[in-house]
C-alpha cells in the first residue's frame, strides 16, 4: 500500500478539555446518497473513543503547505497538537483547521470493525473547499502534485 498514493488529512472531533485530531491518509469517498465517507480510526489511540463519544468528527483536507501539520498530529502529544492554531467550528462541534484545502464534517453513520482500526463511516453534513494544491503521500513521503 506505500505504492498507492494518496491525499492528506487530519481527522478532528470535539472533547473536553481539547480536541483530538490525529494525521489519516485511510480516508475514502462512499455514498453519494447519502454522502458517506470512511476514515480508519488506531484502536489504540485516544481518538476513537472521542469520535464516539462526540458521535462526529471532521475530514480537513490538507493544502501542499501543510506538511508541518501532518507531522505534528501524527506524532506530537495530544496536549500540543492544536497549540497556535485558529480552530474554525463545524455544524457537529468538531473543530475545522485553518488554511485547508478542504473540509467535511460529518456525523457518525456507522461503524465497522476491522482489526487493528476501526471503519468509521461519516455522514457528511456540511463541507468547503478552496482553491489550492493537496498534500499528497506517496512510499513513506510527503510530496506535491505535478501535473
Ligand atoms: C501520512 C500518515 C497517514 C496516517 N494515516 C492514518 C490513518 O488513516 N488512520 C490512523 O488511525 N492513523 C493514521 N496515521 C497515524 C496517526 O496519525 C498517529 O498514530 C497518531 O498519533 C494517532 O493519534 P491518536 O493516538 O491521538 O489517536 C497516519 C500517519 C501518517 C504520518
Amino acid at each position: 500500500m506505500g505504492h498507492f498514493g494518496s491525499g492528506v488529512t487530519v481527522v478532528t472531533a470535539e472533547s473536553a478539555p481539547i480536541p483530538v485530531g490525529f494525521t489519516a491518509s485511510s480516508v475514502a469517498s462512499l455514498s453519494l446518497e447519502p454522502t458517506l465517507v470512511m476514515v480508519g480510526v488506531g484502536t489504540d489511540g485516544e481518538s476513537l473513543s472521542a469520535i464516539r463519544a462526540a458521535g462526529a468528527f471532521a475530514v480537513n483536507i490538507l493544502a501542499r503547505d501543510q506538511e508541518a501539520l501532518a507531522m505534528r498530529f501524527a506524532s506530537d502529544r495530544r496536549e500540543t497538537r492544536f497549540r497556535d492554531l485558529e480552530l474554525g467550528v463545524g455544524v457537529t462541534g468538531a473543530p475545522v483547521l485553518p488554511g485547508v484545502l478542504g473540509w467535511l464534517d460529518c456525523r457518525v453513520h456507522d461503524e465497522f470493525p476491522a482489526g487493528d482500526h476501526v471503519v468509521m463511516v461519516g455522514r457528511v453534513e456540511a463541507c468547503d473547499a478552496q482553491e489550492g494544491e493537496p498534500l499528497l503521500y506517496f512510499r513513506g513521503r510527503f510530496g506535491g502534485w505535478a501535473s
